[in-house]
């Protein structure tokens, strides 16, 4: 199990980059392996999650050569050209891996069985099972399919129009993946706008995308044509260092190569509205994804209230903005964020539970926290839950808490950023 050591610091300075982007890493393989030519993909994220959908797809006969850490060579198949997988596909902790995925094999000729980690066992799958059948593919699995491990069919699918609950990308992904190998439209309806990776990469790869303010629909049938991806820095995981650069006295950081896509940035418009000094220039755009740098000082902030729209546009960044309102004047209030109990831990109870241990005043609402500020922390031990940002986000919190925090179940950090501890000690 390992275990992280954090003491209290000052003075976090320096420039730096952060991971390639989770969503777009996962994204550029699978999309390079449905497409027609080889796609090259630079700043690839070589964290587990990522990994793992490589493994996936090379088991479904697609090659795809590492030409170091974060260079990735993917010779695309096209969606015929992939391949009855002869062993099981294993996620691992990865939602993103499994969601999308599903949506791919939905469509394919063959059977395969999918599976992840204890954490994916709890995850709800149901919420792209049920339309994906809707769509024609055969689904089954534990409690009627709607949890790991499922076995998947895949044939003749129709475009159907979906109105999900949730603002989830992967529904979203899911469905639109499996649409393109429909007949007919497909379109998605969301209750707020999610992350719009899939769509931005789609067009990228040469796919017709019709956007409006209601949902997102595609034909099938349209082949994808391989590109090069640039991958920019994962906004989510600069979200750590930006929060301990706001909240650790004399800090000041630069950040480059953020992506700046405006379904990702509702952390930052958060964080400049709680009174955070950012400065954010955009540089330009790759492959459709705006990209640009962010500069942070140490800044006194001030309690917010976030609900409704702004919700999906910082939902991985939920646990680390509660570290942020630990040490803001007044309450923070977080609404509508029910989403949060089922991602890789219920981060509704985990941020509160181990945020508590460092004497953090932090309530659980049914769909969200209260956190009161201005509060002083205290170093001790706490816990990641086996869950990557719970991990990260206290070992932020341990950069203000007296003495010294540790973190357990660290490990789970590799999902997403590996070099966080390291990067972080740099500063
Ligand atoms: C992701 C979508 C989000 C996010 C996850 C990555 C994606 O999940 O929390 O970390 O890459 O599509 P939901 O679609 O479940 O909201």
């Amino acid at each position: 199990m390992g275990v992280l050591q954090i003491h209290e610091r000052r003075d976090l300075r320096g420039e730096i980059r952060v991971p390639g982007d989770k969503s777009i890493s996962h994204r550029a393989v699978m999309l390079g392996a449905v497409a027609e030519g080889t796609s090259r993909v630079e700043g690839f994220l070589p964290g587990a999650d990522c990994l793992g959908t490589i493994e996936c797809f090379r088991r479904m006969g697609v090659k795809i050569h590492r030409d170091g850490s974060e260079t990735l060579t993917v010779e695309g198949q096209g969606w015929e050209g992939l391949r009855e997988p002869e062993t099981v596909l294993d996620v691992g902790n990865s939602g993103t891996t499994i969601r999308l995925m599903l949506g791919v094999l939905a469509g394919r000729p063959f059977h395969a069985t999918v599976l992840g980690d204890e954490s994916i066992g709890r995850r709800p799958m149901n919420r792209v099972v049920e339309p994906l059948r809707l769509m024609g593919a055969r689904v089954d699995g534990r409690s009627k399919g709607s949890f790991t491990p499922l076995s998947v069919r895949g044939g003749q699918l129709t475009g159907i129009t979906y109105r999900s609950q949730v603002a989830s990308a992967q529904v979203k992904s899911s469905l639109l993946l499996a649409g393109l190998q429909g007949e007919g439209v497909t379109r998605v309806e969301e209750p707020a706008l999610s992350r719009d990776h899939t769509e931005r990469m789609l067009r990228a790869f040469g796919v017709k995308v019709d956007c409006d303010s209601q949902g997102v629909s595609v034909s099938g049938g349209q082949v994808l044509r391989a590109r090069e991806i640039r991958v920019p820095g994962d906004i989510s995981s600069a979200a750590f260092l930006i929060v301990a650069a706001l909240i650790v006295p004399g800090s000041r950081l630069m950040i480059r190569d953020v992506g700046l896509n405006p379904t990702r940035t509702g952390i930052l418009d958060v964080l400049q509205k709680m009174g955070g000094e950012l400065e954010i220039i955009q540089t330009g755009e790759w492959n459709g994804e705006p990209v640009g740098d962010v500069t942070v000082s140490h800044s006194s902030l001030t309690g917010v209230e976030i609900g409704g729209d702004t919700i999906p546009r910082l939902i991985d960044e939920i646990p680390v903005l509660a570290v942020a309102a630990t040490q803001a004047a007044g309450n923070t209030v977080i609404r509508d964020a029910a989403e949060l109990k089922v991602k890789e831990s219920d981060r509704i109870a985990a941020t509160a539970q181990e945020l508590r241990k460092l004497g953090g005043r932090v309530e659980e609402t049914d769909d969200g926290l209260v956190i009161e500020g201005k509060t002083p922390l205290t170093g001790g031990p706490c816990d990641s839950h086996g869950d990557h940002r719970i991990g990260m986000a206290m070992a932020v919190a341990g950069l203000v808490a007296a003495g010294r925090t540790t973190v357990t179940r660290v490990e789970a950090i590799d999902v997403s950023f590996p070099e966080f501890a390291s990067l972080l000690e740099g500063l």
